[in-house]
């Protein structure tokens, strides 16, 4: 087993601490934050991910896992240095690396010769060679090691992985960064630094278009007379193109999706590629906001101003509290500029301090129902399909419900009597 640094303790560094204990080895996690270092060396996890507070909980227990401030607290003694580092979206819509930059200069003197940085951060292709030559250590070799973990899932995503990417110009340096990983059940693909940064924003930008592409459809099939869930059980068998990533909904979003697609965008440009498909993907999905406005529209007679509409979810995703770049923030900002009044509940959300101006919070779907004109599906919440809508019919003003992400049975809503909309189903 080895010793291991991870730089960084979010969403992907400390997934990446906890498993890498879990699977057996000595880890340090470092953070700039200080009070997030004492809530974690306390057992307190700051992010909702099932498993991650189990895992923590042993880690410490067995003295396999430990947080300090700052990187050169955690590098000095560490065969292996994780940098799971923000690489936030810039102004011009390339990926911001100056955090691993920073990073860098920090222990470029007091790494320990022999070790190995491995980049978990998603970096623009070029990163792995531009973290080498500011490293300026040829005994310290540079490895990329994306991560593909979804929010609320990323501990399950990390061990149990569809495949392990490694980047390396360096076989030996590629071998011992494998080894780490022994013990989880995953076919290991190893290539060059250029094309593992390049598999990372392939990815994300491939499931996106995915995304869009579902919404799209189910638009034509509202158009044409077909069912979106009939379709995409013939479209999803096809062992080609697969059956998840096709669930119609308000459009994507979350703190990966809209950052990478930008950012591959960007660097397409940069290359010399107009890389026009991803551009109409994002466009589309802007689009997708409007629809469900427009959709929201017909529902009321076009009578949104002055209306008190119910967004029933707000985070980016069911199981998670993450609301950056939410789709559902996106529709609740236009839906405000026409004019409507915003009573929002969703269970995994209980400040308003974290929400556009305008939305009041209700503590539940009883509260955020009554005298309602309609209400907006925005996150597929179980709570919002288990509900006894007969009962909360009678409280809204009227019942109407527009469901953007299928979650509910239209044919149950109909018989209630709601005025119903969604996506693409007959
Ligand atoms: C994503 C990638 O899945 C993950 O591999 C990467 O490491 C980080 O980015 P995440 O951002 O957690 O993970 O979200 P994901 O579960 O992929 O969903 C992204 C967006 O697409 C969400 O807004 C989600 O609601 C939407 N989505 C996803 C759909 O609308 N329909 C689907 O069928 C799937």
């Amino acid at each position: 087993m080895n010793t291991v640094a991870v730089i960084g303790a979010g969403y992907v560094g400390l997934t990446t601490a906890t498993c890498l204990a879990h699977l057996g080895h000595t880890v340090t996690c470092a953070d700039i934050n200080e009070t997030r270092v004492d809530e974690l060396n306390n057992g307190q996890v700051p992010i909702h991910e099932s498993r991650l507070p189990e895992l923590l909980q042993d880690g410490l227990f067995q003295q396999t896992l430990k947080f300090v401030v700052g990187a050169r607290q955690a590098v000095t003694n560490s065969e292996f240095v994780f940098l799971c580092l923000p690489t936030p979206q810039g102004d011009d819509g390339r990926a911001d690396i100056s955090a691993i930059s920073q990073v860098i200069e920090e222990i470029r003197e007091i790494i320990p010769a022999g070790s190995i940085i491995v980049n978990k951060s998603t970096t623009p292709v070029g990163t792995n060679a531009a973290i080498q030559s500011l490293i300026q250590r040829d005994d310290v070799a540079v490895v990329s090691n994306p991560e593909f973990l979804r929010e609320g899932v990323a501990v399950t995503d990390f061990l149990q992985p569809d495949r392990i990417v490694i980047g390396a110009t360096d076989p030996e340096a590629a071998q011992k960064v494998t080894s780490l990983y022994n013990g989880i059940d995953a076919p290991i693909i190893t290539v060059d630094p250029a094309s593992a940064e390049t598999i990372k924003y392939a990815t994300n930008s491939f499931l996106a278009t995915k995304v869009s592409f579902v919404n799209a459809l189910a638009a034509v099939c509202e158009a044409v007379g077909a069912d979106i869930e009939s379709v995409t059980r013939g479209l999803g068998s096809d062992q080609r193109i697969g059956s998840r990533f096709l669930q119609p909904g308000p459009g994507w979003g979350g703190s990966c999706f809209p950052k990478d697609m930008q950012a591959l965008v960007r660097m397409a440009d940069d290359a010399g590629y107009q890389f026009d498909l991803l551009r109409a993907v994002i466009e589309a999905n802007e689009q997708q906001f409007v629809r469900i406005v427009s959709k929201a529209e017909q529902l009321t007679d076009d009578k949104l101003a002055g209306a008190t509409i119910t967004l029933l979810g707000l985070t980016f995703k069911a199981h998670t509290d993450d609301l950056r770049n939410s789709p559902a923030i996106e529709v609740a900002n236009l839906l405000s500029a026409k004019g409507a009044r915003l009573i929002a509940y969703d269970p995994m959300v209980d400040s308003e301090a974290a929400l556009p101006e305008g939305i009041e919070l209700a503590q539940n779907m009883e509260q955020a129902l009554a005298d309602s004109d309609i209400a907006v599906i925005l996150t597929e919440w179980p709570e919002f399909a288990r509900a006894n809508w007969g009962a909360l019919r009678d409280s809204m003003n009227a019942p109407r419900v527009l469901d953007a992400r299928n979650a509910l049975d239209r044919h149950a809503m109909l018989d209630l009597g709601f005025q119903y909309d969604d996506l693409g189903r007959t």
